[in-house]
């Protein structure tokens, strides 16, 4: 892929600089990305927001979000130097235009062939005034003397529901192309993520165990131990499942399940995620209850003031995929907040001969934290008896290896820089999962009957 991108000047555009997500994760991979010498050297952040904020003010947070030992302040004052703030209305037009203006003149004084990025680093609502005015103010339109059409960056929740997807999806495809759109999920932008894959198409090894007939169950997990931590508003409108399931743990299953890819490249793994998606069951009405679990921490409808909230901080699927190779596998998803540990992991189970050991065969990816893949095996314990014991072969990618792993965020950023969508969701998968999960949804909205309190730092509902 096209390394060379990362030499050319690059404008990158940040709406909502200020707010929680660019501070904690975009920033300080910026920082990471400067230290290790992965930015074009002709860089101009543009940051925006809706109030008048100093540039002091937007990286003051910056050290303690690097919370790195050796912070270096010269990298800090390297990116304050290459930032300009704006201070835009975000609903007015004339707004767009100037700052298409000064993105111009700002290229204008750069060599020709760069890039540019808006990154849009705001509330999910917030989204589709914003599209339609930076495409009716010609921000989609080609760079001048290049042939490269700038890209928009958007954060998850990717709408609400399906019909809110559909439509955000409609909107964008007025005035974006699908080139043009990179869909973040910061899961599959993980090391430990993208090791799935070559894990899965480099070692012919696993390959033809990889199916229903040596198989029993996978599970796909990502337990944490923060709980809503303020976010009231963005959690009362969202939930477990669209928070997590909807996105990242849906991805994390196609990863995990696809078919091999043509090739191990941008389209040909957007083709098998999207064929693996639609051949999931969505769960229908009538398996709501059987197949899915919803809880809430203890404390939960204190802390958003809402006695009445139906909101799952814990939720449990049960799905199945319906094709040749996993047809009878269950796959469970499950993730909660306030919980006992943090822990992101899948589980592949491997189907026991009659007469073996209850103590299953499992591998298990470590996503995070303790990084890694296990191999749970059964062995001989040692000494003049014969005793099967479990045991487990483990990779630790720590000591395995002294490579920083880069940071889901600065992979973003790099990949977008790049050109590279492989890594970024693609419109019909997330209408697909928003499909799969369309019935559930709905039936946890009308109803609070199912919803199970759990203590916090427990392991969720029994
Ligand atoms: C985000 C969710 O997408 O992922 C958060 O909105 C969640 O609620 C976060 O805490 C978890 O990310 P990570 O990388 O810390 O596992």
């Amino acid at each position: 892929m096209n390394y060379e991108r990362l030499k050319q000047p690059l404008v990158l555009a940040i709406f909502g600089i200020t707010g929680d997500l660019a501070q904690r994760k975009l920033l300080p991979a910026l920082y990471h990305l400067k230290k290790a010498d992965e930015l074009p050297e002709q860089l101009k952040i543009v940051g925006i927001s809706r109030r008048d904020v100093t540039l002091e003010d937007v990286y003051k947070e910056l050290p303690q979000f690097v919370h790195e030992p050796d912070y270096d302040p010269a990298i800090q004052q390297y990116l304050q130097e290459h930032t300009e703030m704006r201070q835009m209305d975000l609903v007015n037009r004339a707004d767009y235009e100037s700052l298409l203006v000064r993105l111009e003149e700002i290229e204008r004084d750069f060599e020709a062939g760069g890039s540019r990025l808006y990154y849009l680093s705001i509330p999910s609502q917030a989204f589709t005034p914003i599209i339609r005015l930076l495409g009716e103010t010609g921000h989609n339109a080609p760079l001048k003397d290049s042939s490269d059409a700038p890209r928009l960056l958007i954060e998850k929740p990717f709408g609400y529901d399906l019909a809110s997807a559909r439509e955000l999806i409609g909107v964008l495809s007025e005035h974006f192309g699908e080139g043009q759109v990179y869909r973040i999920d910061h899961y599959v932008a993980k090391e430990t993520v993208q090791n799935i894959l070559t894990f899965r198409f480099k070692n012919p090894l696993f390959e033809s165990i990889w199916n229903n007939r040596h198989i029993e169950r996978i599970s796909v997990t990502a337990h944490e131990q923060l709980d809503i931590e303020g976010r009231v508003a963005f959690y009362e409108q969202t939930g477990a499942l669209r928070d997590l399931i909807q996105s990242h743990l849906l991805q994390l299953m196609a990863i995990t399940t696809m078919a091999r890819p043509a090739k191990l490249e941008s389209e040909e793994i957007h083709a098998e995620k999207l064929k693996l998606l639609q051949a999931v069951k969505p769960i229908q009405p009538n398996e709501v209850n059987e197949r899915t679990v919803r809880g809430q921490y203890e404390g939960y409808r204190q802390e958003v003031s809402n006695p009445d909230s139906n909101i799952e901080t814990f939720a449990r699927l049960e799905l199945w995929i319906d094709n040749e190779q996993w047809t009878g596998v269950p796959v469970i998803l499950e993730t909660g907040k306030a919980l006992n540990e943090k822990r992101t992991e899948i589980t592949i189970c491997f189907r026991q001969p009659e007469d073996a050991p209850d103590d299953q065969n499992t591998l298990t990816f470590r996503i995070q934290p303790s990084e890694g893949i296990t191999l749970h095996l059964q062995t001989k314990r040692p000494g003049i008896k014969n005793i099967t014991e479990g045991a487990d072969m483990d990779l630790d990618y720590a000591r395995a290896f002294t490579d920083r792993p880069a940071e889901a965020y600065e992979r973003v950023i790099v990949d977008a820089i790049r050109g590279d969508q492989t890594l970024f969701a693609s419109s019909t998968e997330v209408i697909r999962s928003w499909e799969i999960i369309e019935n559930v949804l709905e039936q946890w909205s009308r109803t609070g009957e199912s919803l199970v309190s759990y203590p916090k730092t427990s392991g969720g509902p029994i």
